[in-house]
């Protein structure tokens, strides 16, 4: 981080390695990431901790970690000026997840979707941590007392229930905690699934079609968007209630070609489907060669990402030590 780090306001974000990122991770949240780093004290953070709120197999766990870590530098974090670390390496989340598990209520924690969904989807391990899990995200961030979090729109719930951890600590104790806020882009907040376009793409889908993955290959690429589920009526139109398909698509190529909704309309008018999805299959696959090459000269130098981690987990815990302590004292905690 730069010498001039205390003024600028602090991003911090963060993404589980279940598996290899969609294209939805990279829209969503990855992209922006990169972004960012200029205007602001960046911490990502590779949330390995939350991701054993479902079963995970230790061995591709700990692969999907360091594979996170590669894609998120590969997409242009810089570790010089953003601190790039591994949650479970920097024990204070836990520390202040506790605290935040006697502050938030079971009322606020069971309205969570996110935890309704994944309880629906996993019947046979609803856990304490898939319930708790919003607390642990709130100290993820408020341990660095981040002003901004860049995240998808399925994040903003968990977001808002950090804030009111934040405000009922604030009130119960003494100022703090900074109020976070999300920073959802407009575009690509919620890419949705190839297959079914009323749903968001998930690196979890059964449906390998239903998603890109960033090491997709070109061929798979073009494929997935080949098979891409529309309509039937032939139109390139954005009207996401009406054309969920074709609207989702149009969106992604406005994303990698900069061209207007307007403009693609225009493009693709009366040429049917066909060509529009042709298209937006090369344009993904052309702005992600670059990530690709990146990700797998960066992964092939395990030694680097290992020391980029290191040294990121070493400046991430001088703030979050420093926060503990701070709150360890004022909730009573005896300190000798
Ligand atoms: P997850 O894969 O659930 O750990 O999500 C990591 C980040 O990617 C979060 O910021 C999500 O909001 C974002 N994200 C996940 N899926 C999508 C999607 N389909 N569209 C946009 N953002 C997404
Ligand atoms: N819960 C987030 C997700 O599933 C990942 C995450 C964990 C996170 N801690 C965070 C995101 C802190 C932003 C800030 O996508």
């Amino acid at each position: 981080m730069s010498e001039q780090s205390e003024r600028k306001r602090v991003i911090l974000s963060g993404i589980q390695p279940t598996g290899t990122f969609t294209l939805g991770n990279y829209i969503g949240a990855v992209r922006n990431w990169a972004k960012l780093q200029d205007e602001f004290d960046c911490l990502y953070m590779v949330a390995d901790l939350h991701a054993l709120t479902v079963r995970q197999d230790p061995a591709a766990l700990r692969r999907h970690s360091r594979e996170a870590a590669a894609m998120i530098l590969a997409s242009g974090v810089d570790p010089k000026r953003s601190i790039l670390f591994v949650q479970s390496h920097v024990p204070a989340h836990t520390q202040l997840n506790w605290i935040f598990c006697c502050n938030a209520q079971f009322g606020e924690l069971s309205r969570m979707t996110q935890f309704k969904d994944k309880s629906a989807k996993h019947p046979d391990n609803v856990n304490g941590g898939l319930f708790t899990y919003p607390a642990l995200m709130a100290a993820d961030i408020l341990i660095y007392n981040a002003e901004l979090v860049p995240v998808g729109q399925d994040q903003t719930q968990h977001l808002e229930l950090a804030r009111n951890i934040a405000q009922r600590f604030n009130n119960n104790y003494s100022p703090t905690f900074v109020m976070p806020e999300g920073y959802v882009t407009k575009e690509g907040a919620k890419i949705m699934s190839l297959a079914d376009p009323t749903r968001k793409m998930s690196k979890s889908d059964t449906n390998a079609n239903a998603f890109i993955l960033l090491t997709d290959d070109r061929d798979t690429i073009t494929r997935k968007f080949k098979r891409a589920v529309t309509d039937s009526e032939g139109e390139v139109r954005y009207d996401p209630a009406a054309k969920p398909g074709v609207s989702n698509l149009m969106a992604i190529y406005h994303i990698f070609t900069g061209k207007t909704m307007e403009e693609i309309q225009h493009e693709f008018e009366g040429q049917g489907y066909g060509a529009f999805k042709e298209a937006v299959g090369t344009a993904v696959a052309d702005g992600l060669a670059p990530i690709q090459n990146e990700y797998n000269r960066i992964l092939a130098d395990k030694e680097y990402v290992d020391t980029v981690l290191k040294e990121g987990a070493e400046s991430a815990s001088r703030i979050a030590n420093k926060m503990i302590q701070k709150v360890y004292r004022k909730v009573g905690l005896l300190q000798l």
